[in-house]
């Protein structure tokens, strides 16, 4: 059985771990180009768009010394020829040191790592989970509030679909969070993530407008983008894509130390107004993703990043 230390599920993280990693990111801040991963290859296998994480990735694994193979569009693989995921697997896992994936199937990442003997990190896995992703995030709610503990963390948009809010709710619950769920009723948050918050006693209240006044509860202002790619009917999409846009007028209520984080990309769901106000953190959150890759992909490496 391989026996790989892979980055698959938030929930696998013990509090330690999400502390070690934030620390590891703080250290790749601070010294961003070393060569520490000379000589190894990383792989990003993207069967799905992305822009901010096949990037952050693999200019994490240059800035370290890395060199990065891959494909960021399916269509140029051998998948159009009908090769199965468990075959490429097998073959990439003897080209590359480690295996970053995002894939439109729910568990593909889990089902990577079980065959593979190199360390795998999921990238994305359909509506599921996209660990790496709650990782800059938590180094980010760290970074801006000086701590993870007893903050009140307003999710928006869409909570049915929106992987990135998914994991971002299992990683909070040993900090003690309060949430708010903002999302139109066919974007609520899925039963199963409410039954895991009431098990672990993390308080939420769910809403459907997006009003200053649930804006002026909280330190974090999460903002999601309705997943349009996730839709089998796109006349429910049309229904709900526009419901909420977040202007620089609704924040006047908003705590001092408040900052909105985004996964980004926006598709209109925070105005460009925001961006002048001093709430708005979104693009410096990205920019957290290239040094807490830096710190998933030595984490799973087993290399230390510590001066
Ligand atoms: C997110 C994703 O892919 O889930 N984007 C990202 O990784 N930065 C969010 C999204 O696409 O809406």
């Amino acid at each position: 059985m391989p026996n790989a230390k892979n980055f698959v599920a938030i929930g696998k993280l013990s509090k330690e771990e999400i502390l070690s990693l934030i620390t590891a990111a703080a250290a790749a801040e601070r010294q961003p180009n070393r060569q520490i991963l000379a000589g190894h290859i990383v792989a990003t296998l993207f069967y799905e768009p992305s822009t901010r994480t096949r990037l952050s990735f693999e200019t994490a694994a240059n800035r370290l010394g890395a060199k990065v193979i891959g494909f960021s569009d399916p269509k140029v693989s051998s998948t159009t020829k009908g090769e199965t995921l468990n075959d490429t697997i097998q073959m990439v896992s003897n080209y590359a040191d480690v295996i970053v994936m995002r894939h439109y199937l729910e568990g593909a990442a889990l089902y990577a790592a079980e065959i593979s003997p190199t360390p795998v990190i999921n990238a994305g896995d359909g509506a599921h989970e996209h660990p790496t992703q709650t990782m800059l995030d938590l180094y980010s709610i760290h970074k801006t509030q000086g701590t993870l503990d007893d903050l009140d963390i307003c999710l928006v948009g869409d909570l049915k679909y929106g992987r990135t809010v998914h994991s971002l709710i299992q990683a909070m619950r040993h900090f003690r969070p309060r949430f708010h769920f903002v999302a139109p009723q066919e974007l609520a948050m899925p039963d199963e993530y409410k039954q895991q918050l009431d098990r672990w006693g993390i308080p939420y209240q769910e809403h459907h407008d997006l009003s200053p006044e649930v804006i002026g509860q909280c330190d974090i202002l999460y903002m999601t983008r309705v997943q349009r790619e996730r839709f089998q009917d796109l006349g429910e999409y049309e229904k709900v894509k526009d419901l909420y846009v977040l202007r620089a007028a609704m924040l006047q209520d908003a705590r001092e130390n408040m900052k909105i984080l985004h996964p980004l990309p926006r598709v209109g769901e925070i105005a460009y107004d925001v961006d002048a106000t001093p709430h708005a953190y979104y693009f410096k959150q990205a920019e957290n993703g290239l040094y807490m890759r830096e710190a998933i992909i030595c984490s799973v490496l087993g290399k230390s990043l510590e001066e």
